[in-house]
């Protein structure tokens, strides 16, 4: 099957249209959304989400999933996690703030991170949650102070440093010795002979996390594994393991672990063994669930120049509305989010176009060579696998008000965040 003839992301269709077919997302069509609210939205399917969460719940029944906030903080996309029964592991006071506004329990969330300050623990141990995956003794014992201060009691993991590849993309690697994350053997070492002297944080567990969009068992069973060593070395009672997030999706056709193969890996390394297991995916829950509508604002011709072939001869630019402001991946990780054109005639002439932003630089472009019929200014596009890391990642970079996003429930559909407007571009200048 060729890339055009698969779908965008998980819970939208093709369905018949007149003498060719349409995208829909559930059952509402792309057209109508793009009528209404405009172009770039980012469009979800409730159904995909609530989908996947299921599909992974029944897995791994006794796991707890802690939902990783930096791949979509929307509060309506957090808040149906939540009654779908994710917890959210935050990385900063803002997504604290956020997994709050959703109505996620405290006691359902984990603080991760390298650089959580003063103010964030305060704001966490206020907030009662669950545990802190620390990073160094240095923040152990900031929170232990503060903790004390407070008269709070509070639990803490460890994160460790596993010094395992996760064969991903270097900017997305974090379980290297050389990568800014988790405790070395040595660190480790020195937080065991502290511990002890605790009295506010209590020592429970230990987490790891290597790095993210990873599509093979090898990394994670390893990391895993190193998890399980070092439960027998620790000098307290290790009793909460938190594996980590990293699980990755497949954006254009590549292999990864299917959600059934992650949550076997988990099953059979963690089999016999009386730990409360935690997770924390991001991409895994929610790429796969939305994608980014788009319009085209024109085509450009390039064509084969005097001196003939050029390696773009022939090539048109399609320039859509959607740029690396809505969606960074392709420009900081060369990442492919293939394009599908919503309204399809059917036997369409189609030419191979390069599908680039508005921004002005040479790096905010989506899909080289992608097979399209010949747009006009207006025709849609959706951009695949927007769900994670997308609106999470936006800037307002050249001026551009964010875009809106939508959640699709069945025949009805409701704007979750109103697209920006000009106003907000400057709210907090002074003029
Ligand atoms: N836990 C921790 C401690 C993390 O740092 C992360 C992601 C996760 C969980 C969730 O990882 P996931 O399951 O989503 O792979 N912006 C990049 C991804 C950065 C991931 C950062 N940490 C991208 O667009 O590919």
């Amino acid at each position: 099957m060729s890339a055009r003839m698969k779908i965008p992301a998980e819970g939208f269709v093709y369905s018949r249209a007149g003498r060719g077919s349409e995208l829909r997302c559930e059952r509402v069509p792309l057209t109508e959304i793009a009528a209404r609210i405009g172009t770039p939205t980012f469009v979800y399917s409730k159904r995909a989400i609530e989908e996947r969460v299921r599909r992974l719940r029944r897995l791994i029944p006794d796991c707890a999933i802690y939902f990783a906030a930096k791949a979509c903080g929307n509060i309506h996309v957090l808040r149906l996690l939540g009654k779908a029964g994710c917890g959210a592991d935050i990385v900063s006071g803002g997504e604290l703030f956020r997994a709050g506004l959703a109505g996620i329990s405290p006691k359902k969330i984990v603080f991760s991170g390298v650089g959580k300050t003063q103010g964030e623990i305060l704001e966490a141990l206020k907030a009662g949650i669950h545990l802190f995956n620390v990073e160094s003794l240095g923040e152990l014992l900031t929170i232990e102070r503060i903790a004390y201060r407070e008269g709070i009691k509070t639990k803490a993991a460890l994160r460790i440093n596993p010094n395992i590849h996760p064969k991903t993309h270097p900017h997305i690697s974090t379980g290297l010795r050389g990568n800014k994350f988790g405790l070395s053997r040595g660190e480790l070492e020195e937080v065991y002979r502290v511990i002890p002297r605790l009295r506010r944080v209590r020592v429970c567990g230990l987490s790891c996390h290597i790095g993210s969009q990873i599509t093979s068992a090898e990394p994670l069973e390893q990391a895993w594994r190193k998890l399980l060593e070092e439960t027998a070395r620790a000098p307290f009672d290790a009793t909460h393991l938190d594996l980590g997030g990293g699980l990755g999706i497949s954006y254009a056709g590549e292999k990864t672990l299917s959600l059934e193969r992650y949550a076997s890996l988990i099953r059979r390394v963690f089999r016999g063994k009386n730990f409360a297991l935690g997770i924390e995916p991001g991409r895994a829950i929610l790429g796969p669930t939305a994608i980014l509508l788009t319009s085209a604002v024109s085509v450009k011709k390039r064509g084969a120049g005097p001196r003939g072939a050029s390696a773009s001869s022939g090539r048109s630019f399609l320039v859509v509305d959607a740029a690396m402001n809505d969606l960074a991946r392709p420009a900081l990780y060369g990442a492919v989010h293939p394009i599908f054109a919503v309204e399809r005639a059917a036997r369409a002439h189609q030419k191979r176009f390069d599908v680039v932003g508005p921004v002005c630089e040479s790096a905010d472009a989506f899909e080289s060579g992608a097979l399209l019929a010949e747009p006009s200014p207006g025709s849609l596009f959706a951009i695949s696998n927007c769900g994670a890391y997308a609106m999470s990642m936006s800037s307002q970079y050249n001026a551009r008000p964010r875009a809106a996003e939508v959640l699709v429930e069945g025949a009805r559909y409701r704007v979750i965040r109103e697209r920006e407007t000009y106003a907000d571009l400057v709210e907090r200048e002074l003029l």
